[in-house]
């Protein structure tokens, strides 16, 4: 699957194009047995995900330049829940948010249209003074572990659509914080416009025949906030699927939150992590990612991971890792306990949203 990674290719329907580069990566995932481990838990995971699925409508011709035409608006939107970055200082200082999304798919191009409400737009950058922005995240391998949400992770890195509110529209890629790079091949086209306290954008791209879903994420800049880079609003990974109505997974979570949350002091973590009601609340940031909306913000097998394998995926953050040959060591201890404990904890872990 080529979505996010290839130059505007040449679209045919053959059958033989659309299943080449899915074959590709099976043969990987076939040569390393944990990355089909890792497949199998996400797959299972992200059906008890509570992210959206966002319905990409097939049209005929090219979906609307426009992101203020009729074609757009008639589609009913799906809305997606934002999440402010606290993972990683600098961390964005809003509250919870969201932004609706419609998706549509013509003859050759995918666009997405990104709905927002926003006061007051911030057009232009200027000497302490920062532009609204929008960002579509793909995974550059979809039929692989999804990538971290912050910009992916070592081994799994990310392509995105940028628009900012001064004209600008790129394509990026990043494998992990802090790796934003440009892609030379743009073919990212991108238009904003702002009427009655709302921002509505377009985002489209030429992409080849698509498999049935693909997972994608959304992040917004709220430049009047002084929200840039890291500091952002962003949403967990979704899921964009041909046909049929969106629907919003929320399944039963396996476990007994309450539990998990008694567990929190109980196994230490309330020492290291903020979250709402920790008793011994530590200082935002200082030693390990604040844990207000990891629910929210993360997909249930990363969650999974962070506690079997915290040194898996290391975050950037000052206090989080020592480095001890070159590597970067997470200073949480892998999670110890019984299988009940765990799941108990990962029910609370989900419900932070
Ligand atoms: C000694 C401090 C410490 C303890 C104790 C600790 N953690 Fe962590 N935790 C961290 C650090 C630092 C990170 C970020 C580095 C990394 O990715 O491992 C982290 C990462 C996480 C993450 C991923 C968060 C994100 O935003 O990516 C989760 C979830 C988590 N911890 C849950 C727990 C739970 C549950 C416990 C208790 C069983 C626990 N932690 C105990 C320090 C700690």
């Amino acid at each position: 699957m080529s979505l996010p990674e290839n130059p505007p290719p040449q679209i045919s329907q053959s059958s033989t194009d659309s299943k080449n580069i899915p074959m590709r990566s099976l043969l990987i995932c076939a040569n390393l047995r944990h990355l089909r481990f890792a497949l199998f838990f996400s797959l299972f995971y992200s059906l008890l995900a509570a992210a959206a699925d966002i319905p990409l409508l097939r049209i005929e011709g090219e979906p609307a330049a426009d992101p203020f035409s009729p074609a757009w608006l008639k589609q009913a939107p799906v809305a997606v829940a934002l999440y402010p970055q606290v993972s990683v200082p600098p961390a964005a200082k809003t509250g919870k948010s969201s932004v609706k999304v419609r998706a549509q798919r013509g003859a050759t191009t995918l666009a997405l249209h990104l709905e927002w409400a926003d006061r007051k737009p911030a057009k232009q950058r200027r000497i302490g003074a920062f532009a609204d922005a929008a960002a579509v995240q793909w995974p550059q391998r979809p039929q692989a572990e999804l990538p971290f949400i912050g910009m992916g992770h070592r081994g799994a890195p990310v392509t995105l659509w940028f628009w900012r509110a001064d004209g600008t529209a790129e394509l990026l890629a990043a494998e992990g914080f802090g790796t934003l790079t440009k892609q030379s091949d743009a073919g990212v086209l991108a238009r904003g416009k702002w009427k009655n306290g709302l921002w509505r954008v377009v985002l489209s791209r030429a992409v080849e025949p698509s498999p049935e879903s693909w997972p994608v994420a959304f992040a917004l800049w709220n430049g009047e906030g002084g929200e840039r880079g890291g500091v952002k609003r962003l949403s967990a990974w979704q899921t964009l699927r041909f046909g049929g109505p969106g629907t919003t997974g929320k399944a039963m979570l396996p476990g007994n939150a309450a539990r998990g949350k008694r567990l929190m002091s109980e196994r230490g973590c309330a020492a290291c992590h903020s979250y709402p009601g920790n008793p011994t609340q530590p200082t935002q940031l200082t030693i390990g990612p604040d844990l207000t909306y990891a629910g929210g913000l993360h997909a249930p097998a990363y969650l999974e991971e962070s506690l079997r394998e915290p040194s898996k995926i290391v975050l950037p953050c000052r206090s989080c890792f020592v480095e001890q040959n070159g590597q970067r060591i997470s200073i949480m201890p892998p999670f110890e306990g019984s299988e009940k404990d765990r799941t108990d904890l990962l029910s609370y872990l989900r419900s932070l949203r």
